[in-house]
């Protein structure tokens, strides 16, 4: 059995998507959602759903290297083969994306590699686009630039502000996000696009 370990910073909407994804016919199962912020939103929903939960604060670590040898030995722990990241806000070195190659993926609020980074949907709305929607990706050292594994396009409407924009990504990244771990669990790493 395939042990997911998911990576939050916040109110965990996807973490919620993935863990409900995983059912009894599915190669993989959650083994731990592991926070860097105390109190974020979705330790307590991943309670409530009967996944072992974990707080790492990055800022009780003197440097990143040490607060991510931590995270390694607590994903070890977990038996952790597969990672999610899921509104995980710290920025990973190459140590230990390097550990963890092949094996951790983010899903990023736009369509890479159309704007990697912050604000992505200021930035579609400001660009004209007429498409928006999020992208599952490796995870490398490289920001938001590991290879493409799916992507969910949704319409930029007139008059959307980057909050409407947002939350309908977030429904796009819901529906693509437990999709593609499945097919990765199960060894296909065909990339899934989704309209
Ligand atoms: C999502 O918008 C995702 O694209 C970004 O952070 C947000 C996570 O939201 N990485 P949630 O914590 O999964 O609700």
């Amino acid at each position: 059995m395939i042990g997911v370990a998911i990576l939050i910073s916040g109110g965990g909407s996807n973490m919620v998507e993935l863990v409900r994804s995983m059912t009894s016919d599915h190669p993989a199962r959650p083994v731990l959602v592991l926070s860097n912020v105390f109190g974020a939103g979705g330790l307590e929903r991943a309670r409530a759903l009967g996944v072992p939960t974990s707080v790492m604060e990055h800022s009780a670590f003197p440097n990143r290297p040490a607060f991510e040898a931590a995270l390694t030995s607590a994903l070890e722990t977990a038996g952790a083969d597969l990672i999610c990241l899921a509104g995980f806000m710290r920025v990973l070195t190459s140590g230990f994306t390097e550990r963890w190659a092949g094996q951790i993926m983010n899903i990023h609020p736009s369509l890479l590699p159309k704007y990697p980074g912050l604000r992505t949907h200021a930035r579609a709305i400001a660009a004209g686009d007429a498409e928006a929607g999020c992208t599952v990706h490796e995870v490398t050292a490289d920001l938001d630039a590991g290879p493409i594994l799916g992507q969910a396009r949704v319409p930029v409407t007139n008059g959307d502000t980057p909050q409407t924009l947002a939350a309908r990504v977030l429904k796009a990244e819901h529906r693509l996000y437990p999709q593609v771990l499945r097919r990765v669990a199960g060894g296909d790493r065909t990339p899934l696009y989704l309209g």
